[in-house]
């Protein structure tokens, strides 16, 4: 199939094809895209992890009128960084990433594409979102002075980055933008 009809669109299969074929003949593709590819990948996992373990220790220290102990602070410190190292990853992949590299050189063909426009576009928006919603969060949370307080902060604001995050990975399960819940160096 040469090329394909989306909304209308005609959309050029064949390039985007060629334009893969010619990064793998030509060895063109960074020899850090797999390592970073499969970094990022596992990465989420910390991410994720990190943020429910603060969302748990935030929901009950909020609710309970607990004190913010030093456990507390380390896990929102932890959080913020794993967050960021991901942020630092993207970034990285960002600029090596074939598909993203399409979507640069082709701006008006990626935008018409659904997996190329996530990539290019969607993908690093709200990440990003996600990412500056955390990092208020944490450093809203480092300058109140009452317990309670810090912990309401983290649970309001940690929770709406989660929930950007998580609704821009391309899980394996999503019949529109799909990648395998792990990958393997
Ligand atoms: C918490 C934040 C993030 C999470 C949880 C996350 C998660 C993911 C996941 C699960 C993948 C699929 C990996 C695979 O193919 O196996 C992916 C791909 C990618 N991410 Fe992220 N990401 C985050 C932030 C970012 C940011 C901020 C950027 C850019 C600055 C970025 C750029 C990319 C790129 C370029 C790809 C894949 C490109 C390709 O397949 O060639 N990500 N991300």
């Amino acid at each position: 199939m040469r090329s394909c009809l989306h909304k209308g669109k005609n959309i050029d299969l064949v390039g985007i094809q060629n334009f893969l074929t010619m990064y793998l003949t030509f060895g063109k593709i960074s020899a850090m895209y797999h390592p970073l590819l499969v970094t990022h990948s596992f990465f989420r996992w910390l991410v994720l992890a990190s943020l429910l373990f603060a969302l748990y220790r935030s929901y009950t220290g909020w609710l309970g009128k607990k004190p913010f102990n030093k456990l507390d602070n380390t896990t929102r410190i932890i959080t913020s960084t794993i967050v960021h190292i991901q942020l630092l990853l993207g970034l990285a992949l960002y600029f090596i990433s074939p598909i993203v590299q399409y979507f640069l050189n082709n701006f008006k063909e990626g935008m018409a594409q659904r997996e190329i426009r996530f990539f290019g576009m969607e993908h690093i928006t709200m990440m990003l979102l996600g990412i500056i919603l955390i990092t208020i969060g944490s450093a809203k949370a480092k300058r109140k002075e009452d317990n309670v307080q810090k912990h309401k902060t983290i649970a309001i604001w940690f929770t709406i980055g989660l929930l950007v995050i998580l609704s821009s990975i391309p899980w394996a399960f999503s019949p529109l933008i799909s990648r395998p819940w792990f990958r393997w160096f």
